[in-house]
């Protein structure tokens, strides 16, 4: 089977106050495994809120997010929280990183939390490698230019080998220069190890490095390309 995430008719309501706030409406959409989407729109369109109902962390008000099949409105939250950690590698504009732990050790607790408190330090190296930062295992964040923090983010969200990438405006503080490395990065990680990614972004640059654009506005899709 190669559907990785399908959402149907998903739709998020915010209530603030007395007023409901419809962030996301009525989207369906299919990721295939080796998919490489782009998800763009202007800031409060809703695609934040649509990322995290695709990966589990956020229930939908309408509607339904399928993970390999999988109805997540029809397992305990326990198994949510198990696919989540297991299956989807999260990318974010902050890249949040533990800032007193260096690189290896953020990818060593993620790799933890993942396979009963083992590590596979070979793995760390390699994927180390794979963003391009092998001499840059003992710096901590704040040692690290921005670019590479968010390249380490990627690495962390690698680690444990996931079927998808969410990544929500992964460029969101970046400068050009970093912003270009980091979006070849994900390109080269899908082309050469068919790494599943789906990419939120604002910016309509960014979103054309992805093989397919879908286009947002107001909570909904207004064009698959
Ligand atoms: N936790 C929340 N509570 C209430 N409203 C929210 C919340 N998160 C987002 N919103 C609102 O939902 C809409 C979509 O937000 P968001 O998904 O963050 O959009 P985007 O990521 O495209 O900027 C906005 O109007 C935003 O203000
Ligand atoms: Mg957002």
């Amino acid at each position: 089977m190669n559907n990785i995430l399908r959402a149907k008719n998903l739709g998020k309501v915010y209530r603030v106050g007395k007023i409901d706030i419809h962030a996301v409406r009525g989207v369906n959409l299919d990721v295939e495994k080796g998919e490489f989407v782009s998800i763009v729109g202007p800031s409060g369109c809703g695609k934040s809120t649509l990322l995290h109902l695709m990966g589990g962390m956020a229930k939908p008000t309408t509607g339904k997010v399928f993970i390999e099949g999988t109805d997540l409105s029809m397992i305990s939250d326990g198994e949510r929280a198990k696919i989540r950690r297991d299956k989807i590698g999260f990318v974010f504009q902050r890249f949040n990183l533990f800032s007193a732990l260096n690189s290896q050790q953020n990818l060593e607790i993620a790799m933890q939390i993942c396979h009963n408190g083992n590590i596979d330090h070979q793995r760390i190296k390699e994927i180390m490698k794979l963003v391009g930062l092998e001499n840059k295992l003992q710096h901590k964040p704040l040692e690290l230019s921005m670019g590479e923090q968010q390249r380490v983010a990627i690495a962390r969200a690698l680690v444990n080998n996931p079927l998808l990438i969410l990544a929500d405006e992964p460029t969101g503080n970046l400068d050009s220069a970093n912003s270009y490395k980091v979006l070849y990065l994900l390109k080269d990680l899908n082309r050469n190890l068919g790494q599943t990614i789906v990419l939120i972004t604002h910016n309509q640059e960014a979103s054309k490095i992805a093989d397919r654009k879908i286009e947002m506005k107001d909570g909904m899709i207004i064009s698959l390309s």
